[in-house]
């Protein structure tokens, strides 16, 4: 007999069919009701036994945990809060779970908790919840580009550069680190290397997403990007997933402009067809809001807060206009800021970005023609001579979720820039390249995958929105 999915079965009119279900016991009551969930759907199917039917051995075996294969009825549920049940007829236990040892009870456990036993976790409302949504994510993703004829293209993950300088990269090598081979100076001789060089995992896909953009036209990236600083924060993984769209003949608006349209749709697209699971967050966010004080509370709760990006423009602000506002603002005049703002070029930090969002404008931001010193060397330079053409875009909540830019298209001006900043110019021959052959004004930008989701779940922290979270001191599972 075929199993049929409990989120399919909630659809059906309950008219005494026989159904087979199979799934994880949640709960276990009174002998007799049994709440299993096969991960399909947030929601519960009770089953329920007649009294007696089941002998003291099965009876003993269907605890939290256990995996189980029932086939029953589906009838009208006489109870509250569901529309079905089923009438069991047969039961067999497909895998025990020893209820002493099983590490999830059925009650509250802290999210810390729940890291260490990221192989059992899934089973959690909470966070099979996340994971629902995020795999709702990247397929909107997909479709959001497919429909407006953007081709996905796969950038390598091991690469030979650090052109980017993004940020520290690890390495990747098949040398014997207790015995490398060396070169007459004594130096690690990376000849002798898998790839016959220095290679490291990439920080970033957009190099040679560019490369694509001025052939295509319209690419995305979306895959894996690693990072080896050491952040320990709610908001940095050292393994992270990163959505790059890469556009040729787009300047810095068109830029700003399509990663509005795309946030929006991703967010309205999380609403309509996620909402089984945004409800239950949107409860699990108020509950751990009510624990925080006042002050720290957010004004919306999660479900208003993704309307409100659905429905309201971003505010658009030059790097200087947000330097005025937060030199004028409260927390800086009183000295409540950490890093003062008080000239002109400094970089801004992550409670300034939240500043402009959360309590100046209210709303999501885009930050553009940032001071050149501070940003990449491929940013677009300006006719001031003073900024580029980069992009930030900033959420309540979250700070930094996309960063992006007009992209240097002026060989001269490139190659100034990759001086002037002491990159290796001679392994970013292809990159330049592309500025002599045919180039053409392109821009793009990087949407960071887990901080999207962090904003779509309102979970506060970026470990809880991937499967095996990857940070300083962590790489268990
Ligand atoms: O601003 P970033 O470093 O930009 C780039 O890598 C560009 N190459 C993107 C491009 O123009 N194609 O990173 C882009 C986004 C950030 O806005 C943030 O959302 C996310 O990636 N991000 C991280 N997410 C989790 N953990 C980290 N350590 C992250 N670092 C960046
Ligand atoms: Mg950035």
């Amino acid at each position: 007999m075929k199993r049929t999915k409990i989120k399919e079965l909630l659809h059906l009119q309950p008219a005494g069919q026989t159904i087979k279900v199979q799934g994880w016991v949640r709960t276990f009551r009174n002998n007799q009701f049994i709440a299993v969930n096969d991960g399909s759907t947030i929601l519960n199917l009770q089953a329920v036994t007649a009294l007696d039917s089941l002998d003291e051995n099965t009876l003993k075996r269907i605890t939290t945990g256990a995996c189980l294969s029932i086939v029953g009825e589906l009838i009208p549920s006489p109870a509250k809060g569901q529309a079905v049940e089923l009438k069991v007829t047969s039961l067999e236990i497909l895998g025990d779970s020893d209820a002493e040892k099983f590490p999830l009870q059925p009650k509250k456990h802290s999210l810390e908790f729940l890291r260490e036993i990221a192989h059992l976790r899934a089973r959690t409302n909470t966070i099979s919840a996340v994971m629902r949504t995020r795999h709702a994510m990247a397929f909107a993703v997909h479709k959001f580009f497919n429909d407006r004829g953007f081709f996905y293209i796969n950038t390598p993950i091991v690469t030979g550069s650090d052109a980017e300088g993004a940020g520290d990269m690890f390495r990747v090598t098949t040398l014997d680190i207790n015995n490398p081979p060396r070169d007459e100076h004594g130096h690690i001789n990376h000849k002798e290397d898998f790839f016959g060089r220095e290679t490291n995992l990439t920080v970033s896909g957009q190099l040679e997403g560019e490369t694509y953009a001025l052939a295509l036209s319209d690419i995305y990236t979306f895959g894996p990007t690693f990072r080896a600083e050491n952040s320990n924060t709610t908001r940095h993984l050292a393994e992270f997933w990163m959505i790059e769209p890469e556009m040729a003949f787009y300047d810095i608006h068109d830029n700003m402009q399509l990663a509005t349209d795309l946030l929006q749709y991703l967010v309205k697209y999380a609403l309509d067809n996620c909402a089984d699971d945004l409800e239950f967050l949107n409860k699990r966010a108020l509950e751990e809001e009510a624990s925080k004080p006042q002050e720290q509370r957010s004004e919306l709760g999660l479900l208003d807060r993704l309307k409100f990006v659905v429905e309201n423009e971003f505010q658009k602000l030059s790097y200087t206009e947000a330097i005025e506002i937060l030199k004028n603002s409260n927390p800086n005049k009183k000295k409540k800021f950490q890093y003062l703002i008080d000239q002109w070029g400094v970089d801004l930090q992550s409670e300034h970005e939240r500043y402009l969002v959360e309590k100046h404008f209210k709303k999501p931001v885009i930050l553009y023609n940032y001071p050149k010193g501070i940003k990449a060397f491929y940013m677009r330079q300006n006719e001031d001579d003073k900024t580029v053409a980069a992009m930030d875009v900033l959420f309540p909540g979250i700070g930094e979720i996309i960063g992006g830019s007009q992209r240097e298209e002026r060989y001269e001006n490139l190659l100034q820039r990759v001086r002037e900043m002491n990159l290796p110019e001679k392994e970013l021959w292809w990159y330049l390249d592309l500025r002599k052959f045919g180039s053409a004004p392109h821009s793009g930008f990087g949407l960071g995958f887990e901080r999207l989701i962090q904003f779509v779940t309102g979970m506060t922290n970026i470990r809880d929105v991937i499967p095996f979270p990857r940070f300083p001191g962590n790489a268990e599972f």
